[in-house]
């Protein structure tokens, strides 16, 4: 039986992966680090995803904290790092830091106590930053521009897990819209957002119909 440990279950990506985790390997427990939020607990917040109990069990708790998850936990197998802040403005510099950067290295320490056999992190396609030049799969580039302390703090946060002794995988995804087969789509960040949003509009009675004008500018950075 594989144990496997997740922070964030609870997000886009997060729900869905546990979903077909726990389907892909019958076998498979799930240990899932959330944050209570509110009046809400962790094993609350789980439950409202509607994964087997039986297989998939909360541990309270914030990866910002400097708090140690490891005597609560069995042996775990495989150590998943899914959490992230995924917010693009400089005024949330700090936030992006704490998550992107201090969170890694918590999990990374959590992981290091555990004895994990693999450490696997989800890292992003954007941080390549501001390049024209291939960007290598087995490596960072030294030190690229960023469009956004995102891009930055995901680039900072990959090279804790590269630099680390554990056994990890760095995977990069670039922009996840939705579920690759049936199509559904859930995001509401970007533009995405905005075409639900229109398509909502195009939905209301009467003649309003929405327009979207599509201009090219010339890149804000050079190549
Ligand atoms: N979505 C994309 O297109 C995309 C593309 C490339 C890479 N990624 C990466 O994929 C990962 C998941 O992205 P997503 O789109 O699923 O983001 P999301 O929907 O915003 O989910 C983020 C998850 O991280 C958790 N989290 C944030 N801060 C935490 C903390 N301090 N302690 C514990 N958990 C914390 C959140 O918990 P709460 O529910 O408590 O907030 C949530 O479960 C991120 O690392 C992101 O950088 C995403």
């Amino acid at each position: 039986m594989k144990r496997i440990l997740i922070t964030g279950a609870t997000g886009f990506l997060g729900r869905h992966f546990v979903t077909e985790l726990l389907r892909d390997d019958p076998q498979s427990r799930v240990h899932a680090l959330v944050r209570p939020k509110g009046q809400t607990s962790a094993q609350q917040r789980l439950a409202a995803l509607e994964l087997d109990p039986t297989r998939c069990h909360a541990l309270a708790g914030d990866l910002s904290d400097s708090g140690s998850f490891a005597e609560q936990l069995p042996v775990i197998d495989e150590f998943w790092h899914l959490a992230g802040l995924t917010e693009f403005h400089e005024d949330k510099r700090a936030q992006l830091e704490r998550v992107n950067i201090e969170g890694t290295r918590q999990a990374l320490k959590l992981a290091k106590q555990l004895d994990v056999q693999r450490f696997f992190h989800i890292s992003t396609a954007y941080v390549c930053g501001l390049t024209s030049a291939p960007v290598p799969e087995d490596g960072l580039l030294p030190s690229p521009r960023f469009r956004n302390p995102y891009e930055e703090t995901k680039y900072l946060g990959e090279r804790l897990v590269r630099e680390s002794s554990l056994p990890w995988v760095v995977l990069r995804p670039s922009i996840i819209m939705g579920h690759s087969r049936t199509g559904a789509v859930e995001s509401d960040k970007m533009v995405y957002g905005a075409v639900k949003a229109c398509h909502l509009v195009m939905r209301l009675p009467g003649r309003l119909q929405p327009v979207i004008r599509l201009r090219r500018r010339a890149p804000r950075y050079p190549a």
